[in-house]
């Protein structure tokens, strides 16, 4: 019999062998200037990989100026992005970890301060641009419409993410993740509630996952392929009318049959009014149903803290990963901090040894 995965387990997903199932969840940083990278982004990403990950997963990094969620957002919109992320992946790599990026556009929650300096809709004079959605319906009622998008500005969307995915294996990243939750554009085309669409693009569950599906479909082409792919999705709205777990299961097995070999399961934030019922874990039964339902591997994220917690997730099949956002904030050295914790092998720099 195979031993029963553990948090500590390697995985392997297509060439790719991950040395745990411990995912630094995409963060945003803010800190970016016309999309690049910086010391910033070197010094938090490349210290989560020094501290034990199996996966450092970048931050949602757009494939348009105008998909950024603050002016400070990354980019992979140019070439000139590919230079300064090569000298993170590279760090990151030769940690141990894998390096991912999450590829997305924020759609009509674009255009906003930085959450520390009031996260409110910038207006033009303050440096902001006209959002884009499927359906000209604002996030809340307080905000701007955004722009519903033309025929033709799906069709350059789409573009724009198969070069970003491009763009972002010469940056080499080995995991690319397409951000399709947490009400940004993907979403925002997936569910319901955000689109109204009258075309091929809008209306039934087939048609809403048509976008997400062809940019997959597309991408999977381009890329070599040992890249995995992944996605990220708001697996429920937690709003009637809103995205259920059958039809993310859907998606899920359409996603599969088009080469995409994780499923990242969030949930909710498609509009001001969805609140998520937050509590330890509370995504993980969508991780293990999407599971179970499709045979496609998944992540679990939210409120995922405790080592056990965490191992307990991987033993009991509730999800093939987990990814961890504000405890990896908290604490970049929480793989090797859990790894003592459980009595498993702490993947410890050689240079911090004499510290244990
Ligand atoms: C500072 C910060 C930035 C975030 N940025 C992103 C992002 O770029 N993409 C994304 O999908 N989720 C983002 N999230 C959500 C996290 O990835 C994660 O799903 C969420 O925080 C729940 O996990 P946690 O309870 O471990 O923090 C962000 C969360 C935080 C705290």
């Amino acid at each position: 019999m195979p031993e029963q995965p553990h948090l500590f387990s390697p995985l392997k997903i297509r060439n790719l062998v991950l040395r745990n199932r411990i995912g630094v969840s995409p963060m945003c940083q803010y800190s970016s200037e016309d999309g690049f990278v910086n010391d910033w982004h070197f010094a938090h990403l490349g210290s989560r990989a020094v501290g034990g990950a199996g996966l450092v997963m970048m931050e949602a990094t757009n494939v348009s100026p105008e998909g950024r969620i603050t002016p400070a957002c990354t980019g992979l919109w140019k070439d000139a992005h590919i230079e300064p992320l090569w000298r993170i992946t590279d760090f990151i790599k030769k940690q141990g970890a894998a390096a991912g990026v999450q590829l997305g556009h924020a759609g009509r929650k674009a255009s906003m301060q930085k959450p520390w300096e009031g996260g409110k809709r910038l207006s033009k004079d303050q440096g902001g641009w006209e959002t884009l959605a499927p359906s000209a319906l604002p996030f809340s009622p307080e905000l701007e419409p955004p722009k519903e998008m033309s025929g033709a500005d799906i069709q350059k969307f789409i573009a724009d993410f198969v070069s970003a995915a491009e763009r972002a294996v010469r940056a080499g990243f080995q995991i690319i993740e397409l951000h399709g939750a947490h009400g940004y554009l993907l979403h925002e085309f997936l569910s319901p509630l955000s689109n109204k669409r009258a075309d091929s693009y809008g209306g039934s569950l087939e048609n809403r996952c048509r976008l997400t599906l062809e940019i997959a479909g597309k991408i999977r082409k381009v890329i070599p392929q040992e890249i995995v792919l992944g996605a990220r999705l708001s697996c429920v709205d937690w709003l009637e009318g809103g995205i259920t777990i059958d039809d993310s299961a859907h998606l899920a097995q359409e996603l599969k049959k088009r080469g995409v070999d994780f499923i990242d399961c969030s949930s909710g934030f498609i509009s001001a009014a969805a609140k998520s019922p937050f509590a330890p874990g509370f995504q993980v039964p969508f991780a293990k149903e999407i599971r179970e339902k499709t045979g496609i591997l998944t992540c679990a994220v939210g409120l995922i803290t405790e080592a056990e917690q965490a191992d307990g997730i991987i033993r009991s099949g509730g999800a093939d990963m987990v990814f961890l956002a504000r405890a990896m904030l908290r604490d970049p050295y929480w793989p090797i901090h859990a790894a003592q914790k459980l009595n498993q092998k702490a993947e410890i720099p050689p240079q911090y040894l004499r510290g244990y």
